[in-house]
């Protein structure tokens, strides 16, 4: 028998998949530029410029000409680049007046940013189960959600699938919501053909170093809402106003500036983007068509109303049943040992992290005692509300990175034949 590399055997595979970041020389001499320029920092508050307007000739701060030309490509008028896509997302808040007494809606299968931007405004972040088979926002569950307090919805396009939101929008637009796409993952995902951000009010991008386009930290605000844009890019400049003195400030904002060195490298990684997704779209596509014999390993479903996916995780839903009982944490362990290198996600539903157990937002209890609000949020309550998030996290998801979709179909052949080795020796595994 062909022993699991866990005990012993030889892995299927030793060569490694693609590395991350994939850079070259361009990076190398973009960031020889800046330094030489001596302009390290974003050196016009006020650009002056039109977002959608044409650039030649014009000597920009590259963080600026970033902001046009990232907001160009995920079909926004205006770009707000930012020190990272956690910042954003208060921005975001903060720009459309969310603040103490309002709810905001957001899944509980993300990240932590999601909700705790929400309390970074002293809202309250109000929790709802996503879809088993895409683990995007439920829409089906938003309305029981929705509260007098409620103010807006922050779908994330999780993994890099766009959620419904012809379904999400709608019911926004009934309820009079704002919608704040969170779309960490979405460089380059779209929903019906067009790319996701800023379908509703305003969406943010993080360009973390694990994202599929990186400058080791970075994020940016795209919306189609000039006063907006405004309002958060005072809100970057510590609340600075276009045209204003230098040292007057109009609003409570904060620094959340990029630095022109992040900025000319996320202008490299963004010509590489579009070919890049086609190429993970190609691997992602591929792959599923090959897991599809493998009991009990079932990819997330591509929704086709998600016309493009970046496919920043790949994720497998594991049921033990079909694998004799063994644990996804042992199943990982076995695959990561044959060369496939994968992950089972987050710990927690957010709201079943430390901080949320404790009630320990703000060392006063604000937002949740704060008298606006004036009840205190049962976030234990919320997992009998959410029980796909729960399997999600507990016992279900296997997350592949976006950079094992960069190479060959061949690397595709070896994560199937990974998975049906450790499957076909599940007994060793026990
Ligand atoms: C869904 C989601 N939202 C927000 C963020 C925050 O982005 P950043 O790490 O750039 O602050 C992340 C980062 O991983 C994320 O995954």
């Amino acid at each position: 028998m062909n022993q699991l590399a866990i005990n012993g055997g030889t892995p299927v595979r030793t060569r490694p998949f693609t590395e991350w970041p994939v850079h070259d020389e361009r990076e190398v001499e973009a960031i020889t530029e800046v330094t030489r320029s001596g302009k390290w920092w974003r050196f016009a508050y006020a650009s002056g410029v039109e977002l959608n307007e044409d650039l030649s000739g014009r000597d920009l701060s590259k963080v600026v000409q970033f902001g046009i030309e990232f907001a160009r490509f995920q079909d926004a008028r205006y770009g707000i680049a930012m020190a990272n896509g956690t910042g954003t997302l208060e921005v975001l808040l903060r720009a459309l007046g969310i603040g103490p007494g309002d709810e905001v809606i957001v899944p509980a299968y993300t990240y932590v940013a999601s909700a705790t931007a929400v309390l970074q405004v002293n809202a309250v972040p109000v929790f709802v189960d996503v879809q088993a088979d895409t683990y995007n926002l439920d829409p089906t569950l938003l309305e029981a959600a929705i509260t007098d307090r409620t103010r807006a919805i922050m779908p994330v396009h999780f993994g890099g699938q766009s959620c419904d939101m012809d379904a999400i929008l709608a019911i926004a637009h009934k309820h009079g919501l704002a919608v704040i796409e969170d779309a960490a993952h979405g460089h380059g995902s779209e929903w019906r053909g067009r790319k996701v951000g800023a379908l509703g009010e305003g969406g943010s991008f993080s360009f973390q170093a694990s994202k599929n386009m990186t400058a080791g930290e970075g994020g940016i605000v795209i919306t189609n809402d000039h006063d907006l844009a405004e309002k958060c890019d005072s809100l970057l400049w510590a609340g600075r106003k276009k045209g204003r003195p230098w040292y007057e400030f109009h609003q409570l904002g904060w620094n959340y500036r990029m630095t022109e060195f992040q900025a000319a490298i996320l202008l490299v990684q963004l010509q590489r983007l579009a070919e890049q997704n086609e190429r993970r779209m190609e691997n992602a596509r591929y792959l599923s068509q090959q897991l599809a014999g493998i009991v009990g390993i079932q990819p997330l479903r591509w929704d086709e109303r998600a016309t493009k996916h970046s496919f920043y995780l790949y994720i497998l839903r594991y049921d033990p049943a079909a694998f004799a009982g063994v644990p996804r944490t042992r199943f990982v362990e076995a695959l990561s040992a044959e060369g496939i290198p994968a992950a089972t996600g987050y710990t927690f539903p957010v709201y079943a992290n430390p901080m949320f157990a404790s009630q320990n937002f703000h060392g006063k209890g604000c937002p949740i005692t704060c008298p606006y609000y004036g009840k205190q949020v049962d976030y234990a309550a919320f997992a009998a509300a959410c029980p796909v998030t729960e399997r999600a996290c507990y016992e279900e998801s296997i997350w592949l990175e976006h950079r094992l979709f960069l190479g060959e179909r061949k690397d595709m052949d070896d994560i199937v034949e990974a998975i049906a080795k450790v499957k076909a020796n599940i007994g060793s595994l026990k």
